[in-house]
């Protein structure tokens, strides 16, 4: 029986996720299709019941309903129930369950090309949704995290939260540049790229050992992630996110292993 999956979300036009899926089904030989489907502000609880009603296997959860989707699911695993957010839900015996694989998506993404070792220092630009995600997933490797915002009380809490958590991290000063010199890496989560808007800080000065990730990939390569190659750091922008939140994804429904290779050329031809 064919399964049917989706992406909900507003905007969704440029999402990747279909082709990146749909490559999956093509390689495995798996009978499912994978739709983009755009709901509008008010219609988030029919939007969810009319998936349901009509034997959607699970959805994936975009902006602007990461959050907003949690009153309406009758269990969250504990990714989505720490992060206070939803990118994955599952249908499992005519429950919702929602979860969470960004976090643990970035943190794939970036074992490609780093490994995350014990008193590593991460710096994290940014105290947002996706910033809390991808703290919350390093927390197990015991990296120490430094929190950069431009609000600093929001970097504050977020700290607080990670040292809650059985993790390391403190914040240091937005402008400031010393927080350089000893990061292993550096993670751009912010929206200024995203914005198009001017980055208010520099890399000169980082070590040429230090991976540097920017977690947007529209532009493929952000004025931030530039600066970083040119300065000869090693680089990742958020393509590789996006490909193992879905893998990831992938296994919550259908459990083994996802066939990244093949999501990675969906992915690939579909950005183009
Ligand atoms: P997301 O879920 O994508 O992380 P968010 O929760 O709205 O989105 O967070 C956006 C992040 O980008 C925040 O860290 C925000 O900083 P503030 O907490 O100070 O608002 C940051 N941000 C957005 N625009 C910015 C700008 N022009 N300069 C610096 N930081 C910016």
């Amino acid at each position: 029986m064919e399964k049917h999956f989706a992406v909900i979300g507003n905007p969704i036009a440029h999402s990747l996720s279909p082709a990146m899926h749909r490559g999956g089904y093509q390689a495995f030989g798996i009978e499912a299709d994978y739709l983009r489907l755009k709901v509008e502000p008010n219609d988030l609880l029919q939007a969810i019941q009319g998936l349901k009603a009509l034997g959607f296997s699970g959805w994936n959860v975009t902006i602007p309903y990461k959050e907003q989707i949690i009153p309406f699911l009758d269990e969250l695993t504990p990714e989505a129930l720490e992060a206070g957010a939803v990118n994955t839900v599952k249908v499992e015996a005519g429950r919702l369950i929602g979860h969470n694989t960004d976090g643990n998506g970035f943190v794939r993404s970036l074992q490609e090309i780093s490994t995350l070792e014990k008193g590593m220092q991460v710096v994290i630009l940014g105290a947002g949704g996706a910033a809390k995600g991808i703290a919350m997933a390093l927390i197990p490797y015991n990296v120490k995290i430094v929190i950069l915002n431009r609000t600093n009380e929001r970097a504050k809490r977020l700290a607080d939260w990670v040292n809650q958590h059985d993790g390391e991290a403190a914040t240091a000063p937005w402008e400031a540049g010393n927080w350089l010199n000893s990061a292993d890496v550096v993670i751009q989560t912010t929206s200024v790229g995203l914005k198009q808007e001017q980055y208010p800080f520099s890399l000169k000065g980082i070590s040429t050992q230090a991976v540097v990730i920017d977690i947007i990939f529209n532009p493929w390569e952000t004025p931030f992630l530039r600066e970083a190659r040119e300065l000869g750091c090693r680089t990742l922008n958020g393509a590789g996110m996006l490909l193992y939140q879905g893998a990831l994804a992938w296994e919550f429904w259908l459990g083994g292993q996802a066939p990244i290779e093949a999501m990675k050329k969906g992915l690939l031809e579909a950005i183009g």
